[in-house]
């Protein structure tokens, strides 16, 4: 299914589909117009690829996305200028910058990979619908306004492409930390007199209520423990990172962080960690391609996970101090797979390994436990020749000899970066629209991948996909 306009405007750079709610409504006829031609060359925007060569090569990892809008959002709260290096240039990094402009944080763009904020002049602690529209990361700006001004307003973020993505265990932990929380028209308004240590538990593991709730509570007064948290790599990098600016937070990476809140925290200069996520993206696609791929600036400890997989499935997977190698020389054969948080299978790769087992030897059993719709993409997958059935969060992957290019859509972020990786595999061309869905966490997908051999282009029209076919022939 492809998106008409409204769809699209309603999560046109984000996992946030409000549904076709008529959204363009809510612009002017002046906005109407911008909107709709940005809109337009988003919609025109697509990956046209001639799939069948290995990939073969090195590649270049970018920050991580993940721990990137954590640490923006928790660097509002000092007054000084905070420094941050290896950022990812993705649309979601952008766009949670400029939602930090827009309530008043000084952002200076040192260059492509290196920011500089300043939030001492913050006149604002309501953010606009606007940005938690395009990425709803932004409801971190909750954690940390609340954690600094004891006050925050931020729009209800509300499902996605990949399933319902409730708050409730952001909201448990800002009321246990002493916070009045209210929603009303579609904001959550988050006060308190003053934030208290407190012991929060969390139902589920989750990454964004962790990041949020040891935000806020980094500056409250006392002693906090949040029970249950999630352990990601990224959960950890926003952790160090306030530390850096003068938090006191243990056990980071664990499932108990324990946090003594202190009165400020003041400048510091950090960097990013490697886009795991990322990492594990460039990992598949030289199994699925049968190629061999040394993927560089990563920690290979992040990628145990995918690595062991990888392994299970026939590819020879060499770790180094910062990089891994992985090799495909033989077809692959089918496994299973059961995602769960970190370090356990992380659901961020579950539609990359769904698509090298599309085209392995056997049948195969992979299971979604985190997220409720995480299968949208086997539809598209189908329309290449791949053969499942997708039972409640189960899917049936039978492995074929080969996929065959078509036209597909990505439906989500990391499914439309699987899909890429389906058509690099596949014979013939494929065409994948709604790449504005894969460019929030990938930077320069099409660049990274034709360095390693891959004939893909990002196309703005007819005339450019003709030229692009002439070419390959
Ligand atoms: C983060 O989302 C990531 N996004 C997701 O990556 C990732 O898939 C997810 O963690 C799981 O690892 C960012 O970091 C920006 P969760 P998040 O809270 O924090 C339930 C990508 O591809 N839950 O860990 O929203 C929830 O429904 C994106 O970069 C509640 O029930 O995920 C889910 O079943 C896609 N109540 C489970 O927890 C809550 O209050 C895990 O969600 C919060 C979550």
């Amino acid at each position: 299914m492809c998106y008409t306009y409204n769809d699209f405007l309603s999560s046109a750079t984000g996992d946030l589909c409000l549904g076709a709610s008529g959204e363009g409504a809510a612009f002017s006829g002046r906005e109407m117009g911008e909107e709709y031609k940005y809109l337009q060359r988003c919609l025109m925007e697509q990956y046209i690829v001639r799939g069948g060569n290995p990939l073969v090569g090195e590649v270049e990892i970018s920050g991580a996305k993940n721990a990137a809008l954590g640490i923006l959002a928790a660097a509002i709260m000092t007054d000084d200028t905070v420094r941050i290096e290896n950022m990812p240039d993705v649309r979601d990094t952008n766009v949670l910058l400029e939602a930090m402009e827009s309530i008043g944080v000084v952002v200076n763009r040192v260059d492509r990979h290196t920011v500089e904020t300043n939030s001492a002049h913050i006149g604002e602690v309501s953010v606009d619908y606007e940005y938690i529209k395009k990425i709803r990361a932004s409801y971190y700006l909750i954690g940390a306004l609340l954690g600094k001004y004891k006050e925050a307003e931020v729009p209800l973020p509300g499902g996605c492409n990949i399933g319902s993505r409730p708050i409730d265990l952001h909201l448990k932990g800002f009321r246990a930390l002493g916070a009045s929380v209210t929603i009303r028209n579609g904001f959550i308004i988050a006060k308190a007199e003053h934030l208290h240590g407190s012991r929060i538990y969390l139902d589920t593991v989750s990454v964004g209520a962790t990041i949020n709730i040891m935000m806020a509570a980094s500056m409250a007064e006392g002693y906090t423990v949040i029970e249950n948290c999630a352990r990601e790599p990224h959960v950890v990098d926003v952790a160090n990172f306030l530390n850096s600016m003068g938090a006191n937070i243990r056990g980071a990476g664990t499932d108990v962080i324990r946090i003594r809140g202190v009165a400020k925290l003041h400048h510091t200069d950090y960097s990013i960690i490697p886009d795991q996520i990322e990492a594990g993206t460039f990992m598949f696609a030289a199994a699925a391609t049968k190629g061999d791929v040394m993927v560089k600036n990563i920690i290979p400890k992040h990628l145990e996970a995918t690595s062991a997989k990888l392994m299970e499935i026939g590819c020879e997977v060499e770790e180094f101090d910062s990089a891994v190698r992985v090799v495909a020389s033989k077809r692959l054969t089918s496994t299973n797979v059961k995602t769960s948080p970190y370090p356990g299978y992380p659901t961020d790769m579950q539609p990359q390994i769904c698509v090298a087992l599309s085209l392995a030897q056997g049948t195969s059993i992979v299971t979604e436990s985190i997220f409720e719709n995480r299968f949208k993409y086997m539809d598209e997958l189908a329309r290449m020749g791949a053969v499942a059935r997708v039972e409640g969060n189960t899917a049936i992957i039978t492995g074929v000899d080969r996929l065959m290019g078509a036209r597909i859509c990505a439906p989500d972020l990391r499914a439309g970066a699987a899909l890429v990786i389906a058509a690099l595999a596949a014979e013939g061309i494929t065409t994948i629209d709604d790449i504005v869905y894969i460019q929030r966490g990938y930077e320069k997908f099409d660049e990274k991948l034709r360095s390693l051999g891959a004939e893909i282009e990002l196309v703005h029209d007819d005339k450019e996909a003709r030229k692009f076919r002439f070419r390959v022939g």
